[in-house]
């Protein structure tokens, strides 16, 4: 029997499934909290650490990921505190510097309140976030593409590099990569590097939910919170 259990977000009772992450539960409720590496429906490896949120008991606070915290009864989550939001922005600077041709990463990094990178940037063709290898072994049972290596050798690889028979050719591993949507201006050459903030998908977004934004899949939806009021405003007269 299906059971269900209530805990809160930012002082909102949330009640949801037994078994339910806490990252799901809130975005259920259309509660954004960032995510680059979740995906409904795939086991989540707690990687891109954007999703972080605190946990309050008896006074105290621990800060983890809430796409692999399960809700519990009772529980007390702050996902907007402001340690979480300069914690995430930290992190979302991180993720621009490593990838700063992804337009997703720099649509997710605008919804983080990121303006500016203090980091050098890396160009890094993939951010590890491991999205392709769990999409291609849980959804598709097709296993072929792996993590191999370690630390800074790490990286995403097919069985000695060639296509596998057993590959479907789906190409859902393309489909869910955010390195694969890059910004309207192209990929930024080495010695470059800046974000132009002249549209909606650089640092500078707040207007509206961007298409490539992989935040979650309600935003459109449920008209993003974080939209800003004139957007929703303008938003709702459109569906008017
Ligand atoms: S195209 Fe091949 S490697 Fe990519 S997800 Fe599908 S089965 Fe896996
Ligand atoms: S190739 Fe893309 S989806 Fe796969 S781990 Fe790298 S960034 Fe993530
Ligand atoms: S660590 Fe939770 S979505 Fe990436």
């Amino acid at each position: 029997m299906l059971r269900y259990i209530s805990f809160t977000v930012d002082g909102a009772t949330i009640r949801t499934p037994q078994g339910t992450s806490v990252l799901d539960a809130a975005l259920d409720q259309g509660i954004c909290i960032p995510a680059l590496c979740h995906m409904r429906g795939v086991e989540d490896i707690g990687v891109c650490r954007l999703c972080l949120v605190e946990v309050v008991r008896n006074g105290r606070s621990r800060v983890t990921t809430s796409c692999t915290l399960e809700a519990t009864e009772g529980m007390e989550v702050l996902a907007h505190s402001p340690l979480i939001l300069k914690l995430r922005r930290n992190v979302a600077e991180l993720l621009v510097a490593e990838a700063p041709n992804s337009r997703a990463i720099q649509d997710i990094a605008a919804r983080c309140g990121v303006t500016t990178v203090r980091y050098p940037f890396h160009h890094a063709d993939c951010v590890l976030c491991g999205r392709c290898v769990r999409i291609c072994s849980e959804m598709w049972r097709a296993g072929a593409l792996g993590f191999v290596g370690r630390g800074a050798e790490r990286r995403v690889a097919l069985p000695f590099n060639e296509r596998p028979e057993y590959c479907k050719r789906c190409y859902s591993c393309i489909d869910v990569c955010p390195m694969t949507i890059a910004p309207c201006a192209g990929p930024m050459a080495v010695g470059e590097e800046y974000l132009c903030a002249k549209c909606a998908s650089q640092l500078t977004m707040t207007a509206r939910m961007p298409d490539s934004c992989v935040w979650c899949g309600l935003g459109k939806g449920f008209g993003c919170a974080r939209q800003t009021p004139a957007a929703r405003t303008r938003e709702r007269a459109r569906v008017r």
